[in-house]
């Protein structure tokens, strides 16, 4: 290991985040009775601009009067290039009382953004006497963002998670779709020509390298990588296959921008039953092979060695999280 230790996050489950829009309060107590690990409250795209004023009220007015039970808690506020942020932040921060735990930043292109988000935020838990500190959440969904992405999750003692925003991802990076993530039958490639054969065409994972970027730059800091939105909510294996290749990338979970994506969600992110059996075989064989001086050993026909103990506790302890959150 290095000598330079990661200090990591509030530990928190954030297998599925719930998007729920600050102009329908009717969706707010729904969704405190979800399954979802996080719901975020949003202000930002899901609310057209003629409603910013009456979402802000909603959303303080949720925040004070809904029973969240044991969700965390966040508020998704407006980018800092519109002029609705510093009045999202301030009237939330002023308004609510303790139940808030996170505020979730859009757009964040520079270590910059986090840096004055923060010092508002700074400012008005120390004049309101706030106890709890607030988190950040980050959603990296711009090519500014991307580029700055190490710096960004390094930019604040508050920040906890970085979130892949694929749709606006793609906008600012000109990519040729116009869906809300999945894959893109462009991107793929074709097997080369033999004879007369048919040819096969491989789609690849357009987000693949979006994906991987942000969970190293949130794991490299100790934050929390959470992959966005899926947008077609009638295909659940198409969200599903969505969650389970970030999840095989690092991702911690994945928005649900409807209900029905919760339990999918939530589904995936959790190490399955078998997964937990063959990590704690793994602990247990590895633990033998220390008695009796050996580095590796063969299990199941596979090698495992001293760095798959690491790899079988990471599983084993985020099946415990889950248990313990029951
Ligand atoms: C989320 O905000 C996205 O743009 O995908
Ligand atoms: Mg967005």
């Amino acid at each position: 290991m290095s000598f330079t230790i990661v200090e990591q996050a509030p530990a928190r489950l954030n297998r599925s985040e719930l998007a729920v829009p600050g102009s329908q309060p009717k969706l707010f107590e729904k969704a405190a009775q979800s399954a979802a690990d996080v719901v975020f409250l949003d202000l930002e795209d899901a609310v057209a601009p003629d409603d910013k004023p009456q979402a802000r009220k909603n959303v303080i007015n949720a925040i004070n009067d809904i029973d969240w039970g044991g969700k965390t808690l966040s508020v998704r506020i407006n980018g800092l290039d519109t002029h609705y942020m510093y009045r999202d932040v301030i009237d939330v921060m002023e308004q609510t009382g303790e139940r808030l735990d996170l505020i979730m930043i859009p757009k964040v292109g520079t270590a910059a953004d986090v840096y004055a988000i923060d010092m508002l935020v700074t400012q008005c838990e120390a004049a309101r006497g706030r106890k709890k500190r607030i988190g950040f959440e980050m959603i990296i969904e711009t090519a500014l963002g991307m580029q700055n992405v190490h710096e960004i999750a390094a930019a604040s003692k508050r920040n906890e998670s970085l979130h892949f925003g694929v749709a606006d991802y793609a906008a600012s990076t000109k990519a040729r779709t116009t869906g809300i993530g999945g894959p893109n039958r462009m991107y793929a490639v074709l097997t080369d020509k033999d004879g007369d054969k048919p040819r096969d065409t491989h789609w690849g994972d357009m987000w693949h390298y979006a994906i991987a970027r942000m969970v190293v730059a949130a794991r490299a800091n100790g934050l929390r990588p959470v992959d966005g939105p899926f947008g077609d909510f009638s295909d659940a294996d198409g969200f599903k296959a969505q969650a389970y290749r970030a999840a095989v990338l690092g991702a911690e979970g994945k928005w649900a921008i409807h209900p029905s994506q919760i339990a999918l969600a939530n589904e995936v992110y959790s190490p399955s039953e078998a997964e937990v059996t063959r990590a704690k075989r793994i602990i247990e064989a590895m633990a033998e092979a220390q008695r009796t001086g050996k580095g590796a050993v063969a299990l199941d026909g596979r090698l495992i060695d001293i760095a798959s103990i690491r790899q079988a506790e990471v599983m084993v302890a985020k099946a415990q999280q889950i248990a313990g959150a029951k």
